[in-house]
């Protein structure tokens, strides 16, 4: 199986928040940033699966800055580290100021998918390469976390 990169399954996806979006406050409503971040985490995931891969579950989700109407909501995923069957992805979306280009970290999340076959059962995923000692760090804090949960879980 051909390995892939970080890079390779970086995923950009662009929304405008529109007032059906919005909660009570004028701010985007948090599930519907959260079926956003599902998607393109997603595609970032199927494309180092080169198949569908399922959301198992979602590991973390900070909202830390609100989305506005009217607000250009960038999101980006990639996946950060590929285990047995399953693969983590970090899905970022910022606010941009589309005058100067300026972005403001809005949201942070991880999830956790799993690669199936045409059974619907599990299936191994291809390897992933980090090239940067960014990617390095992000896989080493990935492979950390999955430590931690599979003891929790014990
Ligand atoms: C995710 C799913 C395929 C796992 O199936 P399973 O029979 O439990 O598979 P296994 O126990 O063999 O685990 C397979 C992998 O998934 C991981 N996994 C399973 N449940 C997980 C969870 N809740 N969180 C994180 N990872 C999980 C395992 O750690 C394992 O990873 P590894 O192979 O890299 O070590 C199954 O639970 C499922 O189909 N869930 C519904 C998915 C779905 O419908 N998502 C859409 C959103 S509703």
């Amino acid at each position: 199986m051909k390995t892939r990169t970080p890079r390779e399954t970086l995923t950009e996806k662009i929304e405008i928040v529109l007032p059906q979006h919005a909660n009570a406050i004028g701010t985007a409503f948090g599930g519907t940033v959260m079926s956003w971040i599902d998607i393109c985490a997603a595609v970032a995931a199927q494309r180092h699966c080169g198949r569908v891969a399922v959301t198992a579950s979602v590991d973390a989700l900070d909202f830390l800055s609100p989305l506005r109407v009217g607000d250009v909501a960038v999101l980006r995923a990639w996946v950060n580290a590929a285990f047995r069957t399953s693969l983590e992805v970090e899905c970022v979306v910022e606010r941009e100021d589309t005058a100067t280009g300026a972005r403001v970290l809005c949201v942070d999340a991880r999830l956790t998918f799993v690669n199936l076959g045409e059974d619907g059962k599990p299936l191994p995923v291809p390897g992933l390469t980090p090239e940067t000692d960014e990617e390095h760090a992000r896989r080493e804090a990935a492979e950390r976390r999955r430590a931690a949960r599979l003891s929790a879980r014990k």
